[in-house]
């Protein structure tokens, strides 16, 4: 298989986890005889400091001229404090999203069992927990008509049926295909927003009499899903409730560096990790490149390579269970993410461990 892949490395740990995604994609590309053409473009605060632009529109026909987009992290500390940036890296990440039309944002959120002792949550709590968050991701207080001045300021909270029933869609479809579940989560006890979403989804309750739908307050999901995460299989939410349960979801597993995303609309399809640009770890070696990678077998299974992507998460499994793993889930004897790239592209090769790997 031939595909064209465009990747925004952006900032931060960005530009390494993408390195260590593509030395995986390569991996596999010399097993099963693919070939992945990448083409390189800019986002987010690196191409802020070299265009003056966080999205420029020679990243955006990259990526409408690619099959996938991979896309690393976002962010520069050096915008974060500062309230009065008109110019920032965020813009180019919500940029691309709205122009490629990636209205669905699909977050799985697993366990793994050896990890299980990193979890801020008793081990009791966290059996079964295996659910995908379905965040809207064009629209909402993201993208409502902003307004300020020196003394005020607003988001507006807009959201349009179509929008709701395209994703609504996905996410009772996906419950199909999994444990037949769907929780809606919003706060339909005060926003008129979220009123429109339950309305539109016990309508749509009808064409899926096999999927069993609950609702659920975002503020009592927040704790829904420390009290008891295994409760859920499919969560289907509005784009800024589910940037925050999904952060809250990814520590559950023991790290916020082991959660893929993928994003699509009815044209493109854009894969990233769950975290951000994490700065403080740039440079250094040290950030959990898992993320990114199954970002990236999200990305191969999108292409119908399922073997592919399914080598992808047993060597991910396997490196987990020997213990080949950065510092944030393997706190005494951490690998570099050199390292555990290094192991995962030995495993798809069915090559021994020793050579590359120091602990094993
Ligand atoms: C995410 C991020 C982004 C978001 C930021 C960087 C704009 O937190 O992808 O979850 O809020 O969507
Ligand atoms: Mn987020």
């Amino acid at each position: 298989m031939e595909k064209k892949i465009a990747v925004l490395k952006g900032d931060g740990i960005g530009p390494e986890v993408i390195s260590h995604a593509i030395e995986v994609l390569d991996a596999i590309a010399d097993k099963y005889n693919h070939t992945f053409h990448y083409k390189h473009a800019l986002i987010g605060g690196y191409a802020i400091d070299e265009t003056g632009d966080p999205l420029p529109q020679m990243t955006v026909d990259t990526c409408t001229d690619s099959d996938a987009v991979l896309l690393g992290a976002i962010g520069d500390p050096k915008y974060d404090n500062n309230p009065n940036a008109t110019i920032r890296p965020e813009q180019g990440l919500l940029a691309i999203r709205k122009v490629l039309g990636l209205y669905a944002n699909v977050r799985p959120v697993k366990v793994y069992s050896d990890l299980k002792k990193l979890s801020p949550l008793k081990e009791d709590r966290l059996d079964n927990v295996d659910m995908v968050i379905y965040r809207e991701l064009t629209g909402g207080i993201y993208f409502g008509e902003k307004k300020k001045s020196a003394s005020e300021a607003s988001d507006l909270c807009h959201y349009q049926r179509y929008e709701i029933e395209r994703i609504a869609k996905l996410a009772f479809d996906e419950a199909s295909r999994r444990d037949y579940r769907l929780c809606l989560v919003d706060k339909a006890n005060v926003l008129e927003s979220s009123r429109l979403w339950r309305r539109v989804v016990q309508e749509m309750c009808r064409d899926y009499p096999e999927v069993t739908v609950s609702y659920l307050y975002i503020d009592n999901a927040a704790m829904q899903l420390i009290l008891n995460p295994g409760q859920f299989d499919v969560i289907l939410t509005s784009n800024m409730f589910g940037d925050i349960l999904s952060d809250e979801a990814s520590v559950i597993g023991g790290s916020l560096g082991m959660l893929p995303s993928a994003s699509f609309g009815d044209k493109h399809r854009l894969y990233e990790p769950v975290h951000g640009s994490y700065p403080q770890a740039a440079g250094k070696d040290i950030a959990n490149p898992f993320a990114m990678i199954m970002s990236a077998s999200m990305m191969l299974r999108d292409f119908g390579l399922i073997q592919e992507a399914d080598d992808i998460q047993s060597a991910i499994e396997d490196c987990i269970k020997l213990g080949i793993s950065t510092e944030d889930i393997n706190r005494d004897d951490a690998n570099r993410s050199s390292e555990v790239t290094k192991a995962l592209c030995n495993l798809i090769a069915g090559e021994s461990l020793h050579s590359t790997v120091r602990n094993v």
